[in-house]
């Protein structure tokens, strides 16, 4: 951009020399990148609040298994076509800078194109708004440019640094309905308790109540993750059998993070009709 942007932002290369904003406000410093608007890091003065994986690759076009990957507008493989991209395209796209102004606070913007519109046919804006004041603030806006009305999913794919998955736990899901989706999950465990991590664990909880809180006493530290906008959230931590078979991940990796995604998917996808948005947004505490 040739106008100057507003103190605490900056423009810099990620670590595979991408196009990426540098954002130090209150909350810390905040990396985001242009592929994909994807939040790369966070660290505030406890350390690195997301976590990345070991062989992070950044390269054009591909998310970094870390940070908060975006997914639009499927989540999960797509449902008729098994070589479409899993969790959709939108963390593939190059976005742009629409906007930065004081906060720090950046709106990074893409629009359909005609290789989004050969996987999926219609027409949409993506804002997403990304805000570093005395908290991490992130704001999906999907809007229906459309002239007809289109069903999506999404999520911010949210990884967490934890220290030590076996002993951290994830509290406000307790009584929701949820649906487990690992090929190796626990096989029972108490609905109405806080989540432990004892097994791969890829679960889908709808009806969320927007607030959440991580503790992750190996880090000595507790997240909160306030949400408006989001109907259901995933827990996700793969073990160490699916581990193996992810990209850039070390074979212990499993052990350092949990992903808690801030969502509409599934029975709670959204429809929006020719003109309307949804904002989902996710505002992320660390202390
Ligand atoms: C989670 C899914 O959202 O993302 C998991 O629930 C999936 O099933 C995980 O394995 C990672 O997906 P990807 O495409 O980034 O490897």
């Amino acid at each position: 951009m040739a106008t100057a942007l507003p103190i605490g932002i900056t423009w810099i290369k990620d670590r595979g020399g991408r196009a990426a904003l540098l954002l130090v406000g209150a909350a810390g410093e905040v990396g985001v990148s242009l592929c994909g608007a994807q939040v790369l890091w966070w660290r505030n003065h406890l350390g690195e609040v997301l976590w990345s994986a070991t062989n992070s690759e950044y390269l054009t076009g591909k998310p970094v298994r870390g940070g908060i990957p975006l997914v639009f507008p499927w989540f999960g493989d797509h449902a008729a076509d098994p070589k479409l991209p899993a969790h959709g395209f939108a963390r593939n796209l190059e976005w742009r800078l629409a906007r930065a102004v004081a906060g720090p606070e950046v709106v990074l913007e893409v629009t359909d194109d005609v290789s989004t519109r050969s996987m999926w046919p219609h027409s949409f804006r993506l804002q997403l708004v990304i805000a570093v004041a005395e908290a991490l603030r992130i704001e999906l806006t999907i809007q229906n440019t459309d002239t007809r009305s289109m069903r999506c999913e999404e999520a911010l794919h949210t990884y967490l640094s934890v220290g030590d998955v076996h002993s951290c736990s994830v509290h406000g899901l307790e009584g929701l309905p949820v649906t487990e989706q690992a090929t190796a999950p626990e096989t029972a465990w108490d609905r109405s308790a806080p989540l432990r991590f004892r097994a791969e664990t890829d679960r889908v909880f709808q009806g969320v109540r927007g607030h959440l809180e991580l503790r992750a006493p190996a880090l000595q530290r507790r997240v909160e993750l306030d949400t408006e906008g989001a109907n259901s959230t995933i827990v996700w931590n793969p073990w160490h059998a699916k581990t193996a078979r992810l990209s850039q991940m070390a074979a212990d990796d499993w052990q350092r993070f949990c992903c808690i995604e801030s969502a509409n998917v599934r029975e709670r996808s959204l429809t929006l009709a020719a003109g309307q948005q949804h904002t989902l947004a996710l505002t992320i505490r660390c202390r």
